[in-house]
C-alpha cells in the first residue's frame, strides 16, 4: 500500500493532482474519467446554501456520488451567512462527503458582492464564525477554497488564511488571482509559496497549471502538498497521469472519450447524457478542424447516431497520428452522404 501524499486532518489523500471543483463540468461522469487518470481527491460543483435549505432543486445532483465511491469526495459550498452554512452543511453531511469546503473564490458579481464566494475575504468575521461553526459541529474536516483578495491594493489572502486555519480548517486551496483579475493576467505562484510557508495545513496550488511539467513547476516553486488542476483538465483528463494531451493519438482521445459517452449516458440517461457529452466534446476535440463533426453532434438526438458519428469522425481523421500533427490538417470534412442529406 502506497503512504498518503499528505492528510486532511485524518482523511488520507493518495496522489498530488486534484480535480478543481468547475461548476457545470466537475460533475459524476467527469469526476469519474479523472479518477481513473490518478486524480486524487474529487470536488463537486458549488451548490448555495440557500438552494440547499429551501428548494427542492436539481441543484442537489451536483452533491451526487458515483455508485462505485469516490474517496476523497469533497462537497463545496457557499454562502452569506453563518448560521446559515452550518445548517446546510449539517444537512449535506448525512450525504456522505468525506471533507466538505467552503468557497471563497468565486469571482461572480451576483455572488460576489452579495458578500459570498471571494465576497467572504471582505468579512473577517464571517469568515471566522462560518469555520468555527462548521469545525465545531461537523463530524468530517472542513475545507477552504479562496482568492488573492478582492482587488490587487487588497490582497489579504494570507491574513484569511491565518483566520481560517484558527478557527479549524484543514487544508486550503489557493487560486493565485484577485477577484477584479477573474481570469486575466498570470497566476501569482509567489502568493501560494508564501500562503505554504505561512500554515500549518496542507495546501493546494492552483492557476495556470496546463501541462505535466507545469505540475512539478509548481510543486517544486511553491512547496505544495497538491496541485489543482482547472481548466486544462476539460478534454484533457490525461493530466493527472502527467501526460500531455499533444502527445496521445487521436485514437487514445477518442477511446476516452467513449468511457466519458457510457458514464453520461449511465448518469444522466440518453437526453441530457448526450447534452452533457457535446459540452465536454468541444474539449476533448478543440484545436482540430473538426467543427463540422460538432454541429453535426450537436443535432444528434439518438444514442446510436452519436456512436456511428463517433465511428466516421475516427475514419475521416488519421487516428493513429498524434494531436500535435493533426493540429495541422486545416479541416476534416464530413463523410458526403452527411453532406447531402
Ligand atoms: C467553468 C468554470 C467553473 C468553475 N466553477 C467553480 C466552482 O464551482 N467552485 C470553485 O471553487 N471554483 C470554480 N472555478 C474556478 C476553478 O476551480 C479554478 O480555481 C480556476 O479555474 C483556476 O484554475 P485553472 O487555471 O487550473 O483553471 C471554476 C472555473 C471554471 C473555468
Amino acid at each position: 500500500m502506497p503512504s498518503p501524499t499528505f492528510f486532511v486532518r485524518d482523511v488520507p489523500v493518495y496522489g498530488d493532482t486534484i480535480l478543481s471543483p468547475m461548476a457545470a463540468y466537475s460533475d459524476v461522469p467527469f469526476r469519474a474519467i479523472c479518477r481513473r487518470f490518478g486524480a486524487a481527491m474529487h470536488y463537486t460543483e458549488f451548490v448555495p446554501t440557500e438552494a440547499l435549505l429551501h428548494d427542492p432543486n436539481p441543484l442537489w445532483r451536483r452533491l451526487d456520488i458515483h455508485p462505485d465511491g469516490e474517496n476523497p469526495m469533497v462537497f463545496q459550498i457557499f454562502g452569506h451567512d453563518a448560521q446559515q452554512i452550518l445548517q446546510a452543511a449539517q444537512r449535506i453531511e448525512t450525504w456522505g462527503p468525506t471533507i466538505i469546503d467552503i468557497n471563497l473564490g468565486c469571482s461572480v458579481p451576483k455572488i460576489s458582492e452579495k458578500g459570498a464566494g471571494v465576497g467572504m475575504m471582505r468579512q473577517p468575521k464571517l469568515v471566522a464564525e462560518t469555520f468555527r461553526l462548521l469545525s465545531k459541529h461537523l463530524s468530517v474536516p472542513v475545507t477552504g477554497k479562496l482568492r488573492l483578495g478582492w482587488d490587487e491594493s487588497s490582497q489579504n489572502y494570507l491574513e484569511i488564511a491565518k483566520i481560517m486555519v484558527d478557527n479549524g480548517a484543514t487544508l486550503l486551496a489557493l487560486h493565485g488571482r484577485t477577484r477584479s483579475q477573474k481570469y486575466r493576467g498570470q497566476a501569482d505562484w509567489e502568493a501560494i509559496a508564501r500562503l505554504k510557508q505561512a500554515v500549518s495545513v496542507p495546501v493546494l496550488g492552483n492557476g495556470d497549471v496546463r501541462t505535466a511539467a507545469d505540475i512539478d513547476q509548481l510543486k517544486a516553486h511553491t512547496g505544495c502538498d497538491g496541485v489543482m488542476i482547472g481548466r486544462a483538465a476539460l478534454g484533457n483528463p490525461w493530466l493527472f497521469a502527467r501526460q500531455d494531451r499533444e502527445q496521445l493519438t487521436f485514437r487514445q482521445v477518442t477511446a476516452v472519450l467513449r468511457h466519458h459517452l457510457h458514464e453520461a449516458l449511465a448518469y444522466y440517461g440518453p437526453t441530457d447524457g448526450l447534452q452533457n457529452m457535446n459540452r465536454h466534446l468541444k474539449k476533448y476535440l478543440s484545436g482540430l478542424a473538426l467543427k463540422p463533426f460538432l454541429r453535426a453532434f450537436q443535432t444528434t438526438e439518438t444514442v446510436p447516431a452519436f456512436q456511428e458519428l463517433l465511428d466516421e469522425m475516427e475514419t475521416a481523421v488519421s487516428a493513429h497520428l498524434p494531436i500535435a500533427e493533426l493540429r495541422k490538417t486545416p479541416f476534416f470534412p464530413l463523410p458526403t452522404k452527411r453532406n447531402i442529406t
